[in-house]
């Protein structure tokens, strides 16, 4: 018997919890300051109405009328699309994998912000920290400081995974999700009332309208859209699954995107205030400030945070308790969207599926815990979001649009919904969809083909860039030809009882 929420707060306090994540907290901001503060906020809000919230509609709709993870549910819309199905769970297995470290490295953090253990330079310190080495092939052995970190937040994550959907995953949200939003509002407060909070929001909210023109600001603003929401890479497909098929999905997908982005752009206000209180200390632009995603939790904020005036470690604890629950919430929503996959299509029981899931990805999460974990994490991130969210997406829509009919699932989403999504649904994944889409993993694969990938050497990007997207579709296709249990692909064979409920 498959699990099921508790009740549709259940499911979307899941949901949440799992489209709010170290994306809303370090990605946004970094995304948003490097490609024209103010005038991304235009391109993102497009990006939510015309990709965002249809996708949203189209994985919830699809997952609760299927009911199966990923691969199932494709397979039973056509046969001949499981391997999509397998290929957005393994793009959701390697996410997983480097996921999973960023919480490692929280955890730390947590500790350190005590007594600020970073001094005063906190770049060279993360550094040390990670013991980096000079490429991602220089493994430099396991940091045996990250394994005490490593194997608590593996505790807590097999001990939800193995308690299930309802039990396990519901509970953790729930806890979480409050004190991730009392955390976030003490670093909101704190950042507002800072000296120089002030330019850091001009910045951030400030429209040029030149950067507009630019279509790398574009592309940037649908893949923070993906990302942020859990969207093309089977998470929010297989959370779907476990809701009775009379839920009002139109207005889950609403709630769970006004949730997601309003939390968003909130803690956006924090960070951006805290960036322009540290501008002003050092004397520099708030552009300037913006470091990378990675460098900007871990190197940036640890500076703003000895900077400040009183209360120090108490608002260090806020920032990196706040990436902690975030990110625990989003890690287990990652890991379900990979056990369902294998639990729906070989009928393996929810415990071992759990295992055969947590085993290799701890197993391969090792790899960032050696001096060249961030590098790896570097170039795997990059790829598997710009060329693998970004395919399993537009695949999805193309597969959904052309080779399906749309209107079925309209309507099926319609049906129990208080109000009823028009035409524009199925034109906005057909035409605006599918084209920004297309177009957005066209110039990503471009540029790395061209350019590479930042500067790393060739046989680095070669093995963990384009060798992370060969593992994904070897696996995908080897998955998809393994055989299934009985009737697995036909909805039919689902007993009506629990169809109807
Ligand atoms: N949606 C998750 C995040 O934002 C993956 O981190």
């Amino acid at each position: 018997m498959r699990d099921q929420w508790n009740n549709k707060l259940g499911f979307l306090m899941a949901a949440i919890g799992s489209a709010v994540g170290l994306g809303n907290l370090w990605r946004f901001p970094y995304v948003a300051a490097t490609n024209g503060g103010g005038a991304f906020l235009i391109p993102y809000f497009f990006a939510i109405i015309t990709a965002g919230i249809p996708i949203l509609i189209l994985e919830y709709t699809m997952g609760k009328t299927y009911r199966g993870g990923a691969p199932v549910t494709w397979a039973r819309i056509n046969r001949k699309f499981e391997w999509i199905g397998w290929f957005q769970v393994m793009v959701a297995f390697v996410i997983g994998t480097y996921y999973f470290a960023i919480i490692v490295w929280v955890l730390s953090y947590i500790g350190f912000s005590f007594t600020q253990a970073w001094g005063a330079d906190p770049s060279g310190f993360f550094m040390e920290y990670l013991g980096l080495t000079d490429g991602a092939l220089n493994f430099g052995g396991i940091r045996t400081n990250l394994i005490l970190p490593f194997i608590i937040i593996w505790a807590i994550v097999a001990f939800v995974m193995y308690k299930g959907v309802s039990k396990g995953i519901e509970m953790i949200c729930r806890i979480c999700l409050p004190i991730l939003f009392v955390l976030t509002l003490v670093l909101v407060i704190r950042g507002i009332t800072l000296p120089g909070a002030v330019d850091g929001l001009e910045y951030m909210f400030k429209p040029d309208w030149e950067a507009l023109k630019d279509p790398g600001v574009w592309v940037a603003a649908y893949g923070q859209i993906f990302y942020s929401l859990s969207i093309g890479f089977a998470i929010m497909l297989a959370y779907a699954s476990y809701l009775p098929r009379k839920t009002d999905v139109v207005n889950s997908a609403f709630i769970t995107a006004t949730a997601n982005h309003g939390f968003e752009v909130f803690a956006g206000i924090g960070v951006f205030s805290i960036m322009g209180f540290m501008a002003m200390q050092q004397g520099v632009s708030v552009e300037e400030v913006a470091s990378s995603g990675i460098g900007l939790a871990f190197m940036t904020f640890p500076t703003a945070i000895s900077e400040l005036p009183a209360l120090n470690a108490l608002f260090g604890i806020c920032f990196f308790g706040a990436l902690l629950t975030a990110g625990i919430t989003s890690m287990v929503s990652i890991l379900q969207a990979v056990v369902s996959g294998f639990h729906d299509k070989f009928d393996i029981e929810h415990k071992k599926a759990v295992t055969i899931v947590l085993v290799p990805t701890f197993v391969i999460s090792i790899l960032f815990i050696t001096g060249a974990g961030m590098n790896i994490l570097d170039i795997v991130d990059a790829f598997i979001n710009n060329i693998g969210v970004a395919s399993g997406g537009v695949i999805e829509v193309i597969l959904i649009t052309r080779f399906f009919n749309p209107e079925k699932l309209r309507k099926e989403a319609n049906e129990f919904s208080n109000f009823s999504i028009g035409q524009w649904w199925t034109y906005s994944l057909r035409i605006v969809t599918t084209i920004v889409l297309g177009v957005m993993l066209f110039l990503n694969t471009k540029d790395f083909i061209v350019n590479g990938y930042g500067n790393y050497s060739s046989a680095d990007v070669n093995v963990f860039g384009w060798g992370c997207i060969l593992f994904v579709v070897v696996l995908a296709d080897f998955l998809t030809t393994m055989k299934g249990k009985e009737g697995y692909a036909d909805l039919d064979k689902i007993s009506q009882k629990e169809a109807a409920k």
